[in-house]
């Protein structure tokens, strides 16, 4: 699984870079003519800064560096975008030695194949654009041609003009006025006692002890990389390279009073040079959240203006003037996986037709902090836009209204409308549309990502009328602009929308992974707005209103505890007929404690408060009830139908977990029948026997009595609970992003796919010498004294039940857990310390710590804190991950639940979604 992940990583990659020469190979004619008129004076490829040197450690991920770093240059990371200047004569010695064009059906096969995994690629989409090239004459031309800038000038980012620019005067301005006043969020805390003080502030000490190891790790083996590999010491750079785990520890550094350390990192922060990036796309979400986030909280916390850290604010700029590249669309929806060589920013481009949600909903507190920051209102234009989209389509009406699916076509495109019009058209002219739906076919194949591109040209003449979003929603009738007649024909470019359901069918709603942060950032906008900006709140009472329709659900718990979880439900299209619901248990989702919380006391419905504490208790529950205590990152549980009478029911927890409940007596009975008949033939044909002394007679038939009986499990061996594995993934959060990336090395997916191999290891025999270690490894007792009984026989409802218990390790209470592996999440601490800060209780302190010393048991390494892979077995093993929001929010949490509460009182600060807090306007 792991070895397939990388496999397709680098066949992508490779791919790019193949891609990126047969570009090259087509357009170098059309280049060549235009950037005749440029000058050569290409600047030699500098970085701005070497990464450190004195760093005695290797990357994990060697082979997409082998890959990148073609050139020889260790001090070079980004090197696929020097493939851009192949075809020039000016030698430099950065670049590539000149490769012969690929022969371009070759190309294409290598293309689909590392793409193959993308179901992108496979939904026949009908084409809603030109391919670039397909009407070359109007192509690049004349000064202004984007390309020709690109070929000449250095291999790394720089600004280009803009395609779709919003006009000066269309910008969305921030609110302007006086803030409101919001109602406060904190409990009036009273002066602690004296023996309090010392509890909390000796735990307070522990949790900045965790922070001190592992940032001395990270700092000393994995300085100006991501993260850090907290087992083996080496490191990992999965986010661009630009240090995620420094930039986003700086507030966290900064909160617990290690100054020096804040101080020190700044020189790193200094050196980061995002122009330059280890990957050859940015994933916006998460650059934003933990980037730019990051740097922003570290100057607000470090006092702004007052403090001085100017270069926090301007690397928040920096950082912030090429992500605005990936809102270069003509609906101004971003690019979220934004590849950014030169070459490919002047290219116009759409929004994917398949974003996730919380990818394009989470970027607004961020853009809107620097907009506040630096007084730029076009950093708050480019969220506004989402906001507005968002706020149009929630009252437009999604299936579950209130609530939006997990995949958004941000294209702003109507495929349906435009086939209808093809269809019509093909039938008065099908020589015009096959010629061109060839065209664009191609090209959907080669760049699943950019569903359609608009057509060459239309950048550089048609840019202030080009559509554009405008605001309050009057995208969808505005929008739609004929796509000239650019040779001869009048099939419109895009027949304009606003947002709607990507992917086709079935659509899911969740709180959970790839949804979550847009609906936390509702009410946190609000916040962070000064209550100025009256949609974020009606966006977020309509959320709030869905999710207690649809959504919440009463978990049937051993102890009975007043717990609440949030389900995912599916549909298409109808859910008062068509809903299915999934009782998932997932650590992503434990962040709605907060946000329920939060926006209770903001918005005054004390009845959400409640809510936000019992969906709280759901995932300390969900700690509490396993041998670490620590909560797996998906699971399952039983729903109570009715909330108000929601008692612990054996019975009913054990039918859950057998699937073939129904089946089974039946099956049990025919088997017996079977063996009945087959015994008495065997005696008959044992008296025949005697009779004649004939021994060829062939008893095979009585010796696989299941054979050709599907649905009955074998009832011993490893393969006894495979159907029962197989039945659920192993984890489905976090597949969305991932795969819709598709270069993206993602530690979830690494951790899946070990999970998987524990999995596979658990299906098949040990080494001789090894014993099994996992979950369910011993055989059980059942399976000795079947073997005495009937090896054969199919297992009861009550063997079943107790194989699977036993097998899976399942904690009472869980129907499934689909994936068990923690890799030091934050949700769930993080609606801990929310609810501390709004109701003042104790109790709160009380279930951290247990969680806490949970976490530190299992996760300490020498160098820091490492991600695990089962948290059903306390002979866990250590996955060497340690992501950024382990010091950026895991470790904050903990920190500030034992700080005095006016240490980041909520009441004045906000925190993004990656725990970042930001300065609320004072009123
Ligand atoms: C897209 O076009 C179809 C057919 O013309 C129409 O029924 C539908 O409402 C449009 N969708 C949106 C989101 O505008
Ligand atoms: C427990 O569940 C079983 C099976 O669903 C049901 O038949 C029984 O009535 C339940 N018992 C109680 C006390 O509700």
């Amino acid at each position: 699984m792991l070895r397939l992940r990388r496999y397709r990583y680098y066949s992508l990659l490779a791919a790019v870079v193949v891609f990126l020469l047969y570009r090259v190979a087509r357009n170098s004619g059309q280049w060549e003519a235009a950037s005749a008129s440029f000058s050569h004076a290409a600047p030699p490829f500098q970085p701005k800064s070497a990464p450190p040197t004195n760093i005695d450690a290797h990357s994990d991920d060697d082979l997409p560096r082998q890959i990148l770093r073609n050139t020889g240059d260790e001090n070079n990371p980004t090197l696929v975008s020097n493939l851009d200047t192949t075809h020039q004569d000016s030698a430099d010695d950065n670049q590539l030695h000149p490769i012969p064009p690929p022969d371009p059906a070759p190309v294409k096969e290598a293309t689909v194949l590392a793409y193959d995994h993308d179901e992108a690629i496979r939904e026949k989409t009908v084409p809603i654009m030109n391919a670039p090239g397909m009407s070359a004459s109007h192509g690049f031309q004349g000064s202004d041609n984007p390309f020709a800038k690109s070929t000449t000038t250095g291999t790394h980012w720089e600004k280009v003009p803009e395609n779709y620019p919003v006009p000066e005067s269309d910008i969305i301005p921030l609110p302007i006025g006086k803030p409101r006043k919001i109602p406060t969020i904190q409990y009036a805390f009273e002066k602690e006692s004296s023996e309090n003080r010392e509890t909390r502030e000796a735990r307070q000490q522990k949790v900045k002890a965790e922070m001190e190891r592992s940032w001395a790790g990270y700092w000393t083996y994995a300085r100006g990389h991501d993260e850090l590999s907290p087992v083996t010491g080496k490191f990992r750079d999965p986010f661009c390279g630009w240090a995620a785990t420094l930039v986003d520890s700086l507030d966290t550094l900064w909160i617990m009073g290690m100054e020096d350390e804040f101080e020190e990192a700044l020189s790193e922060v200094e050196k980061i040079d995002f122009t330059i990036a280890k990957r050859t796309e940015i994933p916006v979400f998460e650059t934003t959240i933990r980037y730019l986030g990051g740097l922003l909280a570290a100057y607000d916390v470090s006092l702004g203006k007052k403090g001085g850290y100017d270069i926090l604010l301007q690397k928040a700029r920096e950082l912030a003037e090429i992500l605005m590249g990936a809102f270069d669309t003509p609906n101004r929806m971003p690019i979220l996986y934004y590849r950014y060589t030169p070459q490919s920013v002047s290219q116009p481009k759409r929004a994917s037709t398949r974003v996730s949600i919380a990818e394009l909903g989470s970027l607004a507190m961020e853009f809107t902090r620097l907009a506040q920051l630096t007084q730029e209102n076009k950093y708050y234009d480019a969220v506004a836009r989402i906001t507005d989209a968002l706020y149009e389509w929630q009252n437009r009406g999604t299936s579950i209204p209130g609530i939006f699916p997990e995949l958004v076509d941000a294209s702003g495109c109507n495929r349906t409308a435009l086939n209808e019009l093809k269809a019509a058209q093909s039938a008065a002219s099908p020589e015009i549309n096959s010629r061109r739906s060839i065209g664009v076919t191609g090209n959907d194949a080669i760049e699943p990502e950019y569903d359609a591109k608009p057509e060459p040209g239309k950048g550089e003449n048609d840019q202030v009328k080009s559509p554009m979003l405008r605001r309050s929603g009057e995208s969808a009738s505005l929008d739609w602009k004929s796509s000239s007649d650019i040779d001869g024909s009048t099939l419109p470019a895009c027949i304009a929308q606003g947002l709607t359901a990507g992917g086709w069918g079935s659509e899911q709603y969740s709180m959970g992974g790839s949804q979550d942060s847009t609906y936390e950032y509702f009410p946190k906008q609000w916040l962070l707005l000064g209550g100025l900006e009256p949609k974020y709140k009606e966006l977020h009472l309509k959320v709030s209103e869905a999710v207690k329709k649809w959504l919440l659900y009463k978990p049937m718990l051993p102890d009975e505890r007043d717990a609440l979880f949030s389900a995912k439900v599916q549909t298409r299209g109808h859910p008062e007929t068509d809903i299915t619901t999934q009782y998932e248990v997932t650590h992503l989702t434990c962040f709605i404690g907060g946000m329920f919380g939060m926006a209770g006391k903001i918005f005054q419905i004390p009845a959400d408060v409640e809510i936000g504490r019992k969906l709280t208790e759901g995932c300390v529950w969900a700690y509490e009830s396993t041998p670490t205590g620590i909560m797996p990152e998906v699971g399952s549980v039983l729903s109570c139908a009715d909330a108000k009478d929601c008692h612990w029911n054996t019975t009913r927890y054990e039918e859950g977990l057998d699937p073939f409940l129904a089946s089974r007596d039946q099956m049990i009975e025919d088997y017996e029948a079977r063996k009945a008949k087959a015994k008495l033939a065997e005696e008959e044909e044992k008296e025949a026997n005697k009779l004649t002394q004939d021994t060829t007679s062939s008893t095979s038939q009585t010796e696989h009595p299941e054979n050709g009986h599907p649905g009955v499990e074998q009832s011993t061996g490893p393969g006894a609970n495979h159907e029962i594995r197989k039945r659920a993934p192993v984890s489905e959060v976090g597949d969305l992003e991932r795969d819709e990336a598709g270069s993206y090395p993602a530690t979830d997916d690494e951790i899946k796919s070990s999970h998987a191999r524990a999995m596979d290891f658990e299906d098949s025999d040990p080494a001789p010498g090894f014993e099994r270690v996992a979950a369910g490894q011993a055989p059980i007792q059942a399976d000795e004294d079947r073997a005495e009984r009937d090896p054969r026989r199919p297992l009861t409802h009550e063997e079943f039940v107790a194989k699977k218990i036993k097998d899976e390790n399942l904690p009472k209470g869980f129907l499934s857990v689909d994936s068990s592996s923690y890799i030091l999440r934050p949700e769930a601490i993080e609606s801990v310390w929310y609810m501390y800060r709004i109701t003042g209780e104790k109790k709160w302190q009380e279930k951290g710590w247990k969680m806490f010393e949970a976490i530190v048991r299992y996760t300490t390494t020498e160098l820091g804190n490492s991600a695990i892979d089962n948290v059903l077995s306390t002979d866990t093993e250590q996955l060497d991950q340690m992501e950024s929001f382990w010091t950026a929010e895991t470790l904050k949490y903990f920190y500030l639940l034992y700080s005095e509460p006016n240490v980041i009182s909520l009441d004045h600060w906000v925190l993004n979604t990656e725990a970042h807090p930001f300065k609320r306007p004072k009123t």
